[in-house]
């Protein structure tokens, strides 16, 4: 979505009343949003964290002390914090899209963690309340925001890998999540392999049609429907592509990407906790992640140093509106591609 006349004016409020630092709050500090707070708070110069809010209090209150920084007790409240400019939504999937738009009725920009809405419609409503307030709406997509991957697209967009041919990714969590974030996460399509099948669509260009098989391998532990899903698309290249998203590795976390074109082949790998490599008699080994917080951490900083940058109008937005709807319709695409166990024919879903 390119920045309308509205967008630079609610803009440029923003960086004129902070005095050129973006006041935000963030909305949920478990998991990740504790991560984001801690960016906020200590690694964005033009950014100030001024509090969170969380349904649950102590850990909203301990989160708080920890960044010295206020609590809100509601959403509520935390929108209608004159010195809060943007906010991010890192609760629950099911509250994205409900904050997103309550967010955007305030004029406050809104980073939102993926995905927007598990559905098309609830996704393109939502985007289309922050495009008519004129705020920034970026989605929590880190993958566009890891080094090596931005390489990576530009490398393929100048030809130097050719003509793409496969696109072949892997998102694999050493385990599953609680129980209580896999009863409304919305399912393994939308919330894991939406980061592949937007990246598929980013790296590659526009899917045609997504076909998906699914498995249960982790007996006994509750993993909220499958647990192993393989994701198969047809580019309207004429390229194909394969997707890996698995809950539960037991080994360990690991993230791959491949792509495989008609002048040669590029691929990244993380699977490694730091750069040691032990040697013994015999064998070398390494350490391995057990989530994607460690090898992602510079990605996820990038995401919400651009998203700081954006809102105060001095860098473009990477993950807007369009590629949030983008993604929702995908990976909606694949949920009923796996549930159906039919090829769903898209609409030429691009990604900008
Ligand atoms: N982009 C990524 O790499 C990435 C990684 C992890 C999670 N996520 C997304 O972020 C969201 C949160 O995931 P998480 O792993 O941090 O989950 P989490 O369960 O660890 O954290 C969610 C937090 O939100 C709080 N919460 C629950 N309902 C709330 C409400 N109505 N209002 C305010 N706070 C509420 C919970 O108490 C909890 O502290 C999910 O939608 C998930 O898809 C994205």
């Amino acid at each position: 979505m390119t920045a309308t006349g509205s967008t630079s004016a609610a803009r440029a409020r923003t960086a004129a009343g902070r005095g050129g630092a973006l006041g935000v709050g963030v909305l949920g500090v478990g998991r990740i949003g504790r991560v984001h707070a801690s960016t906020l708070a200590r690694s964005i110069a033009n950014a100030r964290l001024v509090g969170v809010a969380d349904s649950l209090g102590d850990r909203a209150v301990a989160v708080a002390e920890e960044f010295g920084v206020r609590v809100w007790r509601s959403v509520e409240e935390l929108l209608d914090d004159e010195e809060v400019d943007a906010v991010v939504v890192a609760s629950p999937t099911p509250t994205h899209a409900r904050y997103t738009v309550m967010a955007a009725e305030r004029e406050k920009h809104v980073l939102c963690e993926k995905p927007l809405a598990l559905d098309e419609a609830t996704a393109a409503d939502a985007a289309a309340t922050a495009q008519r307030a004129g705020v920034v709406l970026q989605l929590g997509l880190m993958l566009r925001f890891d080094a090596d991957v931005v390489r990576l697209r530009d490398a393929i967009a100048v030809g130097k890998l050719g003509d793409i041919e496969i696109f072949h990714a892997s998102l694999r969590d050493m385990a599953p999540p609680s129980a209580a974030y896999l009863s409304d996460c919305g399912g393994l399509m939308s919330d894991a392999a939406v980061h592949l099948l937007d990246l598929a669509t980013w790296l590659v260009g526009p899917v045609e049609s997504v076909s998906a098989q699914g498995a249960r391998m982790r007996s006994g532990i509750d993993s909220g429907g499958v647990d192993l899903a393989l994701t198969t698309l047809r580019f309207a290249s004429g390229a194909l592509g394969m997707l890996e998203n698995a809950r539960g590795a037991s080994y360990g976390a690991e993230c791959r990407v491949e792509v495989v074109g008609s002048q040669g082949s590029a691929k990244i790998e993380r699977a490694r906790s730091g750069n040691l490599e032990w040697r013994t008699p015999g064998a070398a080994t390494v350490d391995l992640v057990a989530d994607f917080l460690e090898p992602f951490a510079a990605a996820y900083r990038s995401e919400v140093g651009a998203f700081v940058d954006a809102a105060l109008a001095i860098g473009p937005c990477r993950a807007g509106s369009d590629v949030a709807v983008a993604a929702t319709r995908l990976s909606a695409a694949a949920a009923t591609a796996l549930e159906a166990g039919t090829v769903v024919q898209l609409d030429r879903v691009a990604a900008t």
